[in-house]
């Protein structure tokens, strides 16, 4: 690309070489709790623009943005009432292209969130589905159906929304009598869109167009695998007890339908069409054999291979996770992508801290009390293993600075809506603001003090400015082994990946060519054959580390001769 096309396209003209997604490492923004400008104690895109030199010097090739768009904020944003505008809580379309160039200036992608199974209820659309009639082209841009039952009081299937309880809700007609129903796959405040229906297609190709005339570099699919729903909403399968039967593996009725693929191949060609590398990220939930689907010339560039992060502690466990996603992508010419936190799941400083049975979704209640020591050695251990991975590497803010998940968070102060509608903790633990300076107000996040959540105690010592410096630091490891996995160019496929045998129980062993990464998943420190203990150590994830020596929960980049 020349210096002309990068001005007119908003796209960095030296950064990064083509197709550049595939072995990026991308940085998770959740913009309410990243970094709050104005002092309202919720983050927003100026506090975001204002620390991008801090994830240039971390040494990350791009950041995700998590939605920052007009909402009611009951989803934290995944409730989308206009795509095309700013939530006024995040700033203005002007803070948004702000920040767009000077991510761009600093040798940064941006990708944005794209979020098109449903929409907020305060979507102007869905405000004028509900005052249409039944049968109205207003109402068939969602999905409304009537009940069952003698007067249509029950709902039109037995579907359930994944935040529980029913996926439907009953309106109330403009004569005032109780009316149709509408889908909400999740909350009720997130009614779900038609995609039978073409304006829906429509709507979504301007808004693909919207944000990559602005220089977005790529989109986030959300709930990726959703939007298009079995002909006839048909009853799904429910156990002895009535609920949902959802076989391991398997996912709900209304997920992974094959017409979603469509979706990818329609906006596939838009998206290429833009100069600059531009690219699809899909967040689907689903069984791993139909992953190759999803990903392809003709659909999405990639997809979240969530196995990872959903491996347990071991040998067998984790060298699952690696081999079975990197065969399904080489299998479709796609690269594989890593993840061990994000927005969604228990922070894995946190996660690694409990018996590997533990889940991983849901939050963590104040009676669930980690190993956190545990979970600190796990987790920079897992993390010097992804990083060592080909193929993209997602982090979720706050990872570097190995946070924990906040459990002691006030009810009321609670705003998942998986809270308030299953009783389960929820995922405002691993959505706390971040600390960046011990001394300042807020620990840093806003300059009156002010934060949405209650940061805790211990957010002091793990401040950035603590730990910047601080070889021994998790900030620093992360960005050492950043620097080094850039410059090794671990991320490419180029070497391949082999898992020797022939080391001490518990170790896993992956080599990537003259590379070697150890993990020592058992109790107690092991001793490494000859040629390894000869090899030079690049980067460590704990202390104790020594010629030939493996602590346990620790991981080790060496390189031989
Ligand atoms: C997945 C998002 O990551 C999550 O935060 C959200 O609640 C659901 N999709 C619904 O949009």
């Amino acid at each position: 690309m020349t210096q002309l096309d990068s001005a007119l396209t908003g796209a960095p003209a030296t950064h990064g070489a083509p197709e550049w997604w595939r072995d990026a490492v991308v940085y998770q923004v959740y913009p309410r709790s990243f970094a709050d400008s104005d002092g309202d104690g919720m983050g927003d895109l100026p506090g975001v623009t204002a620390r991008l030199p801090y994830l240039r010097d971390l040494g990350v090739d791009a950041i995700w943005l998590s939605p920052f768009y007009t909402s009611p904020q009951h989803d934290g944003g995944y409730d989308v009432a206009d795509y095309t505008d700013v939530d006024p809580r995040f700033g203005s379309l002007a803070d948004a292209d702000a920040l767009i160039a000077r991510a761009h200036e600093l040798g940064l992608r941006v990708v944005v969130d794209l979020v098109p199974n449903h929409s907020s209820s305060e979507h102007v659309l869905f405000q004028q589905a509900l005052a249409a009639a039944p049968g109205s082209p207003e109402r068939d841009l969602y999905v409304f159906r009537e009940g069952r039952g003698e007067h249509g009081e029950l709902p039109p299937n037995n579907w359930t929304s994944i935040f529980h309880g029913p996926a439907w809700t009953r309106v109330t007609e403009a004569d005032g009598t109780p009316g149709q129903w509408y889908l909400h796959i999740f909350d009720t405040s997130q009614p779900d869109w038609n995609w039978d229906n073409p304006a829906v297609h429509e709507m979504f190709r301007g808004v693909l167009r919207f944000w990559l005339d602005r220089g977005a570099d790529g989109f986030r699919v959300d709930v990726a695998h959703g939007m298009v729903k079995p002909e006839g909403l048909p009853d799904a399968t429910v156990n002895a007890e009535g609920l949902i039967d959802i076989p391991e593996g398997e996912v709900p009725v209304y997920f992974d339908n094959d017409g979603v693929l469509d979706i990818y191949r329609e906006w596939r060609p838009i998206v290429d069409s833009y100069a600059g590398d531009r690219m699809m990220v899909l967040e689907a939930w689903i069984p791993e054999h139909r992953l190759p689907l999803y990903i392809g010339p003709e659909e999405a560039h990639q997809s979240f291979n969530f196995g990872f992060l959903q491996a347990r502690w071991g040998v067998p466990t984790m060298r699952a996770a690696i081999e079975k996603p990197l065969a399904l992508a080489d299998a479709v010419g796609a690269p594989t992508t890593w993840v061990l936190s994000n927005h969604d799941v228990i922070r894995h400083a946190t996660r690694y801290g409990f018996p590997p049975e533990h889940r991983f979704g849901e939050g963590l209640s104040r009676e669930e009390v980690p190993d956190t020591e545990l979970g600190r050695r796990r987790a920079r251990a897992a993390t010097l293993l992804m990083l060592a991975l080909p193929g993209s590497a997602y982090l979720y803010q706050g990872e570097e600075l190995g946070l924990p998940e906040v459990a002691d968070i006030p009810d009321e102060l609670r705003e998942d809506p998986s809270h308030h509608r299953a009783g389960v903790p929820g995922r405002d633990g691993c959505r706390v603001p971040l600390p960046w300076e011990k001394d300042a107000p807020a620990y840093g996040f806003s300059p009156t003090g002010a934060s949405w959540l209650p940061q805790p105690a211990v957010f002091a010592e793990l401040a950035a400015d603590v730990q910047a410096g601080d070889p021994t630091s998790t900030l620093e490891m992360y960005r050492l082994a950043l620097r080094l996995r850039g410059e090794l160019g671990l991320g490419r496929h180029v070497e391949g990946v082999e898992f020797p045998d022939g080391l001490p129980e518990g170790v896993l062993a992956v080599r990537r060519g003259s590379v070697w990464v150890l993990v020592n998943t058992g109790d107690a420190a092991v001793e490494l054959p000859a040629p390894l203990a000869a090899a030079t150590l690049l980067v460590a994830s704990g202390p104790g580390v020594a010629r030939g020596v493996l602590p346990a929960d620790t991981a080790v980049w060496l390189r031989t001769a």
